[in-house]
């Protein structure tokens, strides 16, 4: 299989923003009738080659916080919001910046990105210090599957809204190699592959979440092919040379025939 598409997480909805920020608004206004400000840091890319920026974000939070006070579930006099944008260029090390700036020149409450993968790792790892959740689209590797409800855990107070992560489309191939009974894989993947998506070694990670899936089932044999070994071939020759000879079977009389012995058999001939 070729590393493919990764379908795009929507943004938060204001119904979860709503819940996430009940939960943060934590006694309404303060004594002096002044309302209380929620403070949101706003953590992602703003160039447009990404899938979730600056630009495209800024205005849905617009429109989930005038939505709110318009249907009446939070008044302005009560609740209000201020969202801190920081360009961390999909990059794991600004990220980190971003949000250690962000802290120490004032509360954060919430933190909304960053999505590039190694970006949340840093970041999510850092907030239950800062006790503050991190809300994203991205984080789709399979260490952020794991069990967060531990305060001890690595990543407590990180909230994926996002409705397929790797670890799922592994379950998707996994069935479907089952359903079909296949048993031979060969994994063709360009480690830097959707970078746009959840930034570097985008499909190097998804390659490394279906080779545990892999492992984990003797049944199954696996091969990984990284694209930049021979990036002088395009896909097509790589393809030919990787499948052609090393993972097709041919079934010859109701007899499997792996491709792979003919081709040693005819090259011993040839010399
Ligand atoms: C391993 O793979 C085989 C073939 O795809 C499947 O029949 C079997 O259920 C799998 N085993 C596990 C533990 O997933
Ligand atoms: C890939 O390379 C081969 C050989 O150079 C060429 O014939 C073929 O058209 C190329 N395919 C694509 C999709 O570029």
């Amino acid at each position: 299989m070729i590393c493919g598409p990764i379908v795009a997480a929507a943004l938060p909805s204001s119904s979860l923003l709503l819940l996430l920020l009940l939960s943060l608004t934590r006694a309404g206004s303060t004594a002096l009738g002044r309302p209380v400000e929620i403070r949101a840091a706003v953590i992602l890319p703003a160039e447009s080659k990404f899938i979730t920026t600056l630009s495209k974000v800024m205005p849905v939070l617009d429109i989930a916080v005038r939505d709110l006070y318009a249907k009446g579930i939070l008044r302005e006099t009560d609740v209000t919001f201020r969202f801190m944008q920081k360009d961390d260029k999909c990059e794991d090390i600004e990220a980190m910046r971003s949000g250690f700036e962000l802290i120490i020149n004032g509360r954060v409450d919430l933190f909304l990105g960053p999505t590039c993968d190694y970006g949340v790792d840093l970041v999510a790892r850092m907030i239950k210090f800062w006790n503050a959740p991190l809300l994203t689209t991205g984080g789709f590797t399979n260490d952020f599957s794991l069990d967060k409800r531990d305060p001890k855990s690595k990543y407590f107070l990180l909230v994926r809204t996002g409705t397929l992560d790797f670890q799922d489309i592994a379950d998707v191939v996994v069935s479907v190699l089952n359903r079909y009974s296949w048993k031979n894989v060969l994994l063709v993947y360009d480690i830097d592959g959707y970078w746009r998506v959840s930034g570097k070694q985008s499909c190097g990670l998804m390659t490394k979440t279906l080779v545990e899936m892999f492992k984990g089932n003797s049944s199954i044999r696996y091969n990984a092919f990284d694209l930049a070994k021979n990036p002088q071939n395009n896909l097509t020759e790589n393809l030919r040379n990787e499948v052609g000879s090393k993972h097709t079977i041919v079934v010859v009389d109701d007899q499997q025939v792996r491709v792979e012995e003919n081709h040693r058999a005819s090259g011993e001939r040839k010399n």
